[in-house]
């Protein structure tokens, strides 16, 4: 085969994504729309000038370059239906339609859905008058949460641990979110753990389990700060737990995916093809919640995993694919997170920020990385950056990731942060002002 594939996005997630394809034998050429200064200098891959938003445009180069099979990275263009409008030229695509994305594209109608279906989670109630959140919050014990009903890349949720904290937080989302609703739900004590799927339809549905994640979401070091899309991940703590702790989350987890799966086509009348993300929050006694779905990869969840992903004879392209010819008509079975990662493999990613990210940040200066070590257990993800007459320039808020592997977790985070210490950040483009306050990164990714 040679396959020639379109990844729409720019981040970190993106580059991660691209850079793995690449590897496959039956991949001839990836294109990346806007892509970044990773992707640039990436083998096989091209960067094209076209916006993830920009359906018109991004048909005209598929249909143009005969592009085999694009795979959509971020939600935004899948909330607004590209699926459906890819679907409507027969052009193949990877992701789920506008009707499944409403997982992802509202909290209300997803809590909605969960309760429905008996898939659990935080109580919650939803409110669209800043009175009647304001009375219910009088009543609430705290810390409490609160959502915006929209997309927010991140930034949408808010943990409030006082009556005026959480006053604040209503007066803010329902004042600057554009659906006017918000979700206060009960906060749930426990460790994270982001269950990943690609989930596809060949005549029979599949969902293939991607290694389990702990992502590291909010700005500061443990938990202080605000949420951001995510500062850091790791492999999953409870892959490497006991067995019986493992099999016990897993049963919940594959419960959970199974109703959602099954749920969510009775509803949509269709089959849920594309990435399916579930934020879960695991309890001191191993019962397991559902704090969010993402209809797509997590990023910088999708770095940390792709360095270390390893479906055995199975091409990854394959499984976005539906092509089951390789391994029969059988559709492979979920593969067990315990299964994916040996336990002498321990990946640690560490997000470079920008000075000022989740808020305003500061742009267009420019990095040297030429310290870092050159080695096949590191490897550099970019995000928010540009190549400008040969220079890293940044242009995002997550300017790039370290992504390191290693046989236990003591060394692969030595290793991440030894090298994103090396990383210089300079004022100009000649190199010559250094300005190591342009930039930050959280210290305790890994704990
Ligand atoms: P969400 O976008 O809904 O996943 O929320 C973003 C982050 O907020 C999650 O990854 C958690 O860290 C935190 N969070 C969301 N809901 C809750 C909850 N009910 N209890 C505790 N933390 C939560
Ligand atoms: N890292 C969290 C997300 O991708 O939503």
């Amino acid at each position: 085969m040679d396959f020639k594939i379109l990844i729409i996005g720019q981040g970190g997630r993106e580059h991660a994504l691209a850079w793995k394809l690449s590897k496959s034998k039956k991949v001839s050429e990836i294109f990346v729309a806007p892509g970044n200064g990773g992707t640039f200098f990436e083998n096989k891959v091209t960067n094209v000038n076209i916006k993830v938003n920009d359906v018109n445009e991004l048909i005209n180069f598929v249909k143009k370059n005969l592009i085999d099979i694009t795979i959509v990275g971020p939600e935004v263009p899948l909330v607004d239906g590209i699926v459906n409008m890819f679907n409507k030229e027969n052009l193949k695509i990877f992701g789920p339609s506008k009707e499944h994305a409403q997982l992802e594209g509202s909290k209300v109608f997803s809590k909605k859905f969960m309760v429905e279906n008996e898939i659990p989670t935080a109580n919650s109630k939803s409110f669209s008058l800043k009175k009647d959140a304001i009375d219910y919050l009088k009543q609430h014990k705290f810390p409490v949460v609160i959502k915006a009903d929209g997309l927010a890349a991140g930034k949408g949720v808010i943990i409030a641990d006082s009556y005026s904290e959480s006053e604040r937080a209503v007066n803010k989302l329902l004042n600057e979110n554009e659906s006017k609703k918000i979700i206060i739900e009960d906060f749930l004590k426990g460790i994270e753990l982001s269950a990943i799927y690609i989930c596809n339809y060949n005549g029979r549905g599949y969902e293939v389990g991607l290694p389990w994640i702990k992502d590291y979401k909010s700005r500061d070091e443990y938990n202080a700060g605000p949420n951001t899309g995510g500062m850091g991940a790791v492999s999953h703590p409870f892959t490497y737990d006991r067995k019986n702790i493992l099999f016990k989350i897993n049963i919940q987890i594959e419960k959970i995916l199974e109703k959602t799966i099954h749920s969510i086509n009775q509803k949509c009348k269709s089959e849920y093809v594309g990435f399916l993300y579930i934020g879960l929050m695991i309890s001191k006694e191993c019962e397991v919640n559902v704090l969010e779905y993402n209809c797509r990869l997590g990023d910088p969840e999708t770095q940390n995993i792709m360095l270390t992903l390893d479906l055995g004879n199975i091409d990854l392209l394959d499984v976005i694919l539906a092509n089951n010819q390789e391994y029969g008509i059988i559709p492979p079975p979920p593969i067990e997170p315990s299964k994916l990662v040996s336990e002498s493999q321990y990946t640690c990613t560490v997000v470079l920020a920008s000075k000022g990210y989740p808020s305003e940040y500061k742009k267009n200066f420019f990095l040297d990385l030429s310290g870092l070590e050159d080695s096949k257990f590191i490897k550099i993800f970019h995000a928010g950056t540009i190549i400008h007459n040969g220079k890293i320039k940044v242009t995002g808020g997550r300017i790039l990731s370290v992504n390191t592997i290693a046989q236990d977790k003591e060394t692969a985070i030595e290793l991440a942060y030894q090298n994103i210490k090396k990383i210089k950040a300079y004022e100009d483009e000649n190199m010559s002002k250094e300005n190591m306050d342009l930039i930050f990164y959280r210290e305790d990714i890994g704990n």
